[in-house]
């Protein structure tokens, strides 16, 4: 069986085909993406009008090149996968219309997914993938959650944030340091030649004894030493504020990371969204857990960010567990806020433990 996916919840637009097989995996036939970053870069983040129309343009010459590149026809789809969720609504009724629309024609089913199920699972692309249940800490720029991970379509959630997500804070940062969009990286490659410790920036909730985040009180931290820094902040003033402000992010993403895997006896910890891409958290982390015993598994580096084959990914592995609703009747809608809880089945949908530490689920 053969699932093309399409996402288009931000500022991305991802096609991919993926193969379902009975005995194993699923296996990735082709996937093709266009990044508007440059696009919106000019305007120092995202204008949802200016992405829903990029992804208008971008849809079908991608899907064209999948399936030239797969040596596929439309005639070959079986199942038409979107992201339904979340995301910015513009931008998601693209993607949807043109699947919905594309399965109509075809006389074949749609399904929507849900975005982070398709990040959470996206480890499933890369060479080894991990065994369930599994620890997964999600870093995107509009989440940072911790679930445990039982199988397909059984998350709990653990922790989240609860102000801006990891990925804001690298952006939020940047923006400040007069770095680019998306700040992330930029502010990654920065890091590299500063002195993580030359800034004692806040480690929020480290010590909250539970395992959410807040990121947003370090990002007032940040602006206020480069508000002290004044006019006369040179190179290497501004390497060190981006190693520090890194490392205090990573600080606390891995902290809180250990934590988890320590109180649920898990030895598997799948990292995934754009901030997973990190190095310094990928070195951090993969040393912390091998310290407990325990492995991280992270997607291929090119889909860590938004891409269309974790869509059809998290499509493929729902039909094959006989998790997918699909749609016949050509109607469609988008849910740009959607708690993951919603499409988690028989774990606990609701927060384990909160404020007082995770009892295990
Ligand atoms: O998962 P993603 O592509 O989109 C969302 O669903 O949000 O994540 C994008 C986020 C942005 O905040 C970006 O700055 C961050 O991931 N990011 C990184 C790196 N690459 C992407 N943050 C830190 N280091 C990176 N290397
Ligand atoms: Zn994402």
């Amino acid at each position: 069986m053969k699932v093309l996916g399409f996402e288009s919840s931000c500022d991305e637009t991802g096609v991919a085909l993926v193969e379902t097989h009975a005995d194993g995996a699923p296996r990735l036939l082709a996937e093709a993406l266009h990044t508007q970053m440059q696009m919106q870069a000019a305007y120092g983040g995202v204008v949802p009008e200016l992405a829903s129309r990029d992804h208008i343009r971008r849809v079908l010459p991608l899907t064209r090149t999948v399936l030239a590149q797969a040596g596929c026809t439309l005639a070959d789809v079986d199942v038409v996968a979107y992201t339904r969720g979340p995301g910015l609504a513009g931008a998601l009724l693209v993607g949807a219309g043109v699947a919905v629309a594309l399965a109509a024609a075809l006389g074949k089913p749609a399904l929507g997914i849900h975005h982070l199920e398709g990040h959470l699972l996206s480890p499933f692309l890369g060479d080894e993938a991990p065994s369930f249940p599994f620890l997964a800490l999600l870093v995107s720029g509009g989440h940072t959650q911790l679930m445990h991970v039982e199988g397909v379509g059984r998350y709990a959630l653990l922790g989240e944030t609860i102000d801006d997500a990891a990925g804001e804070a690298f952006d939020k940062s940047a923006k400040l340091l007069g770095l680019g969009y998306p700040g992330g990286p930029a502010l990654a490659r920065l890091a590299a030649f500063g002195n993580p410790k030359a800034y004692a920036l806040p480690r929020p909730l480290l010590h909250s004894g539970n395992l959410d985040f807040s990121f947003a009180g370090l990002k007032t931290a940040v602006m206020t030493q480069h508000r002290k820094l004044g006019s006369n902040v040179c190179d290497q003033d501004r390497a060190d504020l981006a190693a520090s402000t890194q490392a205090a992010i990573v600080d606390v993403l891995v902290a809180k990371s250990l934590k988890a895997l320590q109180r649920s006896g898990l030895k598997r910890l799948v990292v995934a969204g754009g901030v997973g891409a990190n190095q310094h958290l990928r070195d951090q982390l993969n040393a912390g857990a091998a310290k407990q015993g325990a492995r991280v598994f992270y997607p291929p580096l090119a889909l860590c960010t938004d891409n269309g084959a974790m869509i059809a990914l998290a499509a493929a592995l729902r039909l094959q567990h006989g998790l997918a609703v699909l749609q016949t009747d050509g109607a469609f809608d988008v849910r740009p806020r959607w708690p993951l809880a919603d499409v988690s089945g028989d774990v606990a949908a609701t927060k384990v433990g909160r404020g007082t530490g995770f009892a295990g689920p």
